[in-house]
């Protein structure tokens, strides 16, 4: 049994398709009309393979093929085709589209798994849309999406209005929820976006655990002047004191973490937003990541501390909000054991990596037994139109997803 890798790489290419814009860039936004065309080419192809499919209450897309023992918990394979702005072709793409080539192999082979096969599509993993991602998957595992139909999307849509797309409404998306004696394990194929396996000349990574992810809000309140009448000494400028803090992130990150953790500032706002007002507020997002939740705290409790001092010597005020936060993850070793030993069988060469993105595989993993595979991205770019992953990769990650779900087909939990 072999899956037909012409038919990846051209169905990862249609997917791309999907989501080019009049201005040239390839963006599949969820819940975008790129997005629900995208979805709609999956639907098309697993038909063709004798895959039912429905759209549960958060919006995720789900493929099935029926097993011998119709009561076995199911197997689930899949990954999402949302996309950042102007992203690349891979991120989230080939987990899907890799799990349709694994049931093409299955349907034309005439192999019947002992397991029902599921392949999901999550609803907005990515999450710029709303500030907030892993949308689906953490609705099918029960974990409270705390969103509303009022919420406003970057371009001030509500998301009632955004969701009605995918025929969903944020009142029911906790309907979504799979039980988890549902489900015999979740298996994920991605890109690496990052350079260790491209570096170390290693097709297939088995991802030990998904770096935590907290994020904040942070705002400066100063006073907003006059920029020509206000003496230096006499000014109380928002934007001097956030970037003094945000210029010490790098630094308080490296002096008190390791070698994975990273922190970010990625969005800025000041108002009033005058060429001639010193700026009144000035407000910012945070987001710390690291393996161990331990460090994550440290590193916030620095932050934090480094930015009353700097707002104490500046004579400014500050917030600091908790937004969002997930706790590292690590990945199911029975999983991952069935991962090593499919790449044996298939003679790739593969090592532990932990992973630095989130994936829906960080909320999966709290509800099921989970595991990723890691394929190389050439020079570790991604969230990219220059996001690429050579051909011979994707051929032996989808390899190593085949036999992986074929052993645990026949492996007990
Ligand atoms: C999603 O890809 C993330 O890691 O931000
Ligand atoms: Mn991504
Ligand atoms: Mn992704």
């Amino acid at each position: 049994m072999k899956v037909n890798l012409q038919n990846v790489l051209s169905r990862i290419e249609a997917v791309y398709q999907c989501g080019e814009k009049e201005d040239g860039t390839h963006t599949r936004m969820a819940f975008s009309k790129e997005d629900v065309k995208a979805r709609n080419l999956m639907v098309e192809w697993g038909k063709g393979i004798n895959m039912t499919h429905r759209i549960d209450s958060a919006g995720n897309l789900i493929l099935h093929m029926d097993g011998r023992i119709r009561e076995n918990p199911a197997i689930l394979m899949g990954s999402h085709m949302d996309t950042v702005p102007d992203g690349g072709r891979y991120d989230g793409v080939l987990g899907c589209i890799g799990a349709l080539g694994v049931c093409e192999a299955m349907h034309d082979a005439g192999y019947v798994p002992e397991h029902p096969i599921e392949i999901i599509v999550f609803t907005d993993e990515e999450g710029f849309r709303f500030g907030k991602g892993l949308l689906g998957s953490s609705s099918i595992c029960g974990i409270d999406t705390e969103i509303s139909d009022e919420d406003l999307d970057i371009y001030g849509d509500k998301r009632g209005d955004v969701m009605k797309s995918y025929g969903i409404s944020s009142a029911n998306v906790m309907d979504a929820e799979i039980k988890k004696d549902a489900v015999h394990c979740f298996v994920e194929l991605h890109i690496e976006q990052g350079p260790i396996l491209y570096k170390t000349g290693r097709p297939i990574g088995v991802v030990s655990s998904i770096a935590g992810v907290n994020r904040y809000e942070i705002t400066v309140t100063g006073e907003a002047n006059h920029a020509g009448s206000t003496t230096m000494a006499d000014r109380k400028d928002a934007l001097v004191a956030a970037a003094e803090f945000i210029g010490s992130v790098p630094e308080i990150t490296t002096e008190n973490g390791n070698q994975f953790t990273v922190a970010t500032v990625g969005t800025i706002d000041v108002t009033p937003y005058s060429v001639n007002v010193i700026p009144g507020t000035c407000t910012f997002s945070l987001e710390i990541r690291d393996q161990d939740k331990e460090v994550m705290r440290l590193i916030e409790e620095k932050l934090h501390a480094r930015l009353k001092d700097v707002c104490r010597k500046r004579n400014v005020k500050s917030t600091f909000t908790a937004t969002s936060g997930h706790n590292p993850a690590p990945m199911s070793l029975w999983v991952q054991g069935a991962i090593e030993r499919a790449a044996e069988r298939c003679g790739y060469s593969c090592c532990s990596i932990p992973s630095g993105a989130f994936h829906d595989s960080l909320v999966m993993t709290e509800s099921f037994p989970t595991g990723m595979i890691f394929v190389p991205s050439v020079n570790g770019i991604s969230h990219s139109k220059d996001e690429l992953t050579l051909d011979e990769d994707i051929e032996k990650g989808v390899d190593v997803l085949l036999e992986t779900i074929l052993e645990m087909d026949r492996s007990e939990k």
